[in-house]
Formats: C-alpha cells, structure tokens, sequence
C-alpha cells in the first residue's frame, strides 16, 4: 500500500504487488482500510522522500497551497501515509517498506516506515528499499520498476 502525489510511488507498488503474486493489489492509504488489512501475512508500505523525510502534514500542505512547477496537480486525495501508520492496529503479520526519491544523500522515508510497522508487530522480512526518480516529480529512472516487480518476488519468496 502506499501514499503518492504524483504517481511514481503508486506505480512501484503496483509492481511490487505483481511481483509478489497475481492475486496482489497495490492500495492508496484510502482504499487500505483497517478492516482491509485486518489479518494479513503481509504489508508491504511504500511512500516519497519529501523533504529529506516521510511526508508530513506541513509538507502536504505547503504543497497543496504551492505546487510550483508540478508537471501534474498533487493527488492529495487520501491520507499520508504518517497518518495511516498512526492509526495502524497491532497485528501479527510480517512488513516491508519502500521509498521512492532522487539519487543522492538527500533523506528517505523507508527505515521510518519500517520501524512503526515492526512497533505494530509486523515482523520486517526485508531491509527498506528505496526506487529512484530522475527528477524533482519522476519519472522513475529506468530499471526501477522491472526492480521493484524482482523485489516483489523476493518478499514471496522470504515470506515461505
Ligand atoms: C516538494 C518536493 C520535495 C522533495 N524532497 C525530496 C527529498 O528531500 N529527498 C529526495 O530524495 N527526494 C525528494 N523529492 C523527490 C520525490 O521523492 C520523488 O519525486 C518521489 O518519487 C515522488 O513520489 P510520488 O510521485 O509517488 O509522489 C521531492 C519532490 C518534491 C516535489
């Protein structure tokens, strides 16, 4: 599941989600209900590096009100996926996370992600990952995608 503005993120989870097996759907924070997740074997949470960080609410926000030279209007339309980790039930499962970003030394969201899955007792069967973008909005570079669908099986694989 995941949050994403302008898509990049949405469209790695969606290879993950191949990756991982053809029942697999990628879900937005909105569609990712509690009632949705209730029981799973697996939550795999992917997010952009906004700000050197896991987006936050300000961050969302100052976007909202200026989006500078977006190529596309932010899709803000559910929730961040900070909010979504706050309201996390604990269960029993397992977790991966994911990032997407620029190349370079400029932050990640993965490892925060990871940690409150594992606070929520989903065991982490894979180190956060990030997939990587050519620019400030994407695309994603290339490669990353057919990365993101060998990851998927990995975490298959792993969860054996
Ligand atoms: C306002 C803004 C701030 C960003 N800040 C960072 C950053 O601090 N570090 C980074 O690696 N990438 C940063 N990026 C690049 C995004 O992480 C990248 O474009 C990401 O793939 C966007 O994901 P989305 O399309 O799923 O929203 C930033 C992009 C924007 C538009």
């Amino acid at each position: 599941m995941y949050e994403s503005l302008w898509g990049n993120t949405a469209r790695i989870a969606g290879a993950v989600a191949e990756g991982i097996g053809p029942e697999v759907r990628a879900l937005s924070t909105a569609e990712a209900t509690a009632a949705m997740i209730a029981g799973v074997d697996l939550i795999v949470a992917g997010a952009p590096v906004l700000g050197f960080k896991l987006p936050s609410e300000k961050m969302r926000e100052s976007i909202r009100a200026n989006p500078g030279k977006a190529p596309a209007p932010p899709d803000l339309s559910h929730p961040a996926m900070r909010a979504w980790l706050d309201a996390l039930p604990a269960g029993h499962g397992h977790s991966a996370a994911f990032d997407t970003r620029v190349r370079g030394p400029f932050g990640s969201a993965a490892p925060a992600i990871a940690e409150v899955l594992e606070q929520a007792g989903y065991v982490s069967i894979a180190k956060p990952v990030g997939f990587v973008v050519g620019g400030r909005f994407g695309p994603l570079r290339d490669g990353e995608v057919e990365r993101a669908r060998e990851w998927g099986a990995e975490l298959a694989k792993a969860l054996e």
